[in-house]
């Protein structure tokens, strides 16, 4: 077997293989003066495992062209962060399913598909060959023993926050958004008191800032020692890191589902027990 680092994911595809002890594949990737691009893979092994997260549309058109370059090859597809998971149904009429399509697309070609967090459960009901591992114990694992509360900026977020927390061995909510009138917002945590604590938020994904910044505000309000905020995947679009610090954020970390400065915790191992 072989691991095939893709241009999104090279640090993960190098642990990954480390922790497996077999060959990463030379790769060359390109980008035509048009846009276009370019793949050459070199395999030695008839088995090979691509590791590529999509996280932009340029990172989804390289996976389809290393796909079609391993052709012949019996290939998994490890795609840490699955971009496109967010639009997982028809909200209205004339839509694109975008994660049924890119479904479509990567099982048209991959043996197994490895994911790490999809964002919803709707999303995964549009795969066939999906396997999912959960990077909450991970996160949990690397708290261990700290004196924290794990916040969850949503009730949503409530059974993944859980998940790390009984593995870091701390306390858990979540946040209660109420809306007063139309202008005004507060959140409260559901049951405990925050003053003088050390918070951390956890979240599956922290795209632009906003969500962890309504928290943070409100946890800061509340008389939080420090507000830390954890994620597995770090997407950071527009100048949200630099906003979450502006803010009050103390301290962004991510896993390496998606490549980034925050990305401390490594999935490596998670997805190498899967071989
Ligand atoms: C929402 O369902 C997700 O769990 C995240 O809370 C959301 O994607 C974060 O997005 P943003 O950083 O743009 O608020």
């Amino acid at each position: 077997m072989e691991i095939v680092p893709g241009p999104s994911s090279p640090l993960l595809a190098s642990r990954i293989a480390d922790k497996l002890g077999v060959r990463l594949s030379k790769t060359n990737y390109k980008v035509f003066p048009d846009g276009e691009l370019y793949v050459r893979v070199e395999c030695e092994d008839d088995a090979s495992v691509i590791v590529q997260s999509i996280n932009s549309n340029d990172d989804l058109i390289f996976l389809l062209l290393m796909l079609d370059a391993l052709e012949g090859n019996e290939t998994s597809v490890v795609i840490p962060y699955m971009g496109y998971s967010r639009q997982d149904r028809v909200f209205h009429e004339g839509e694109a399913l975008s994660v049924r399509a890119v479904a479509r697309l990567i099982e048209g070609y991959a043996e197994r598909v490895i994911s790490v967090n999809i964002h919803s459960n709707e999303a995964k009901k549009h795969f066939k060959k999906l396997e999912e591992v959960d990077a909450m114990p991970v996160i949990g694992k690397s708290f261990a023993d700290d004196d924290i509360l794990m916040i969850a900026p949503d009730k949503g977020a409530y059974d993944e926050v859980k998940r790390a927390a009984k593995v870091a061995g701390c306390d858990f909510d979540y946040l209660i958004k109420t809306r007063l009138n139309s202008e005004n917002v507060v959140m409260e945590t559901k049951s405990f008191n925050i003053s003088g604590k050390k918070v951390v938020i956890i979240d599956d994904i922290i795209s632009t800032g906003g969500t962890i910044i309504e928290a943070t505000n409100m946890l800061v309000k509340s008389g939080a020692k420090e507000v830390d905020a954890v994620c597995i995947h770090p997407v950071l679009t527009n100048f949200a890191l630099n906003k979450l610090y502006a803010e009050g954020v103390y301290k962004v970390i991510g896993t390496d589902t998606i490549e980034k400065p925050v990305s401390e915790i490594t999935v490596a191992e998670i997805i190498a027990d899967l071989f």
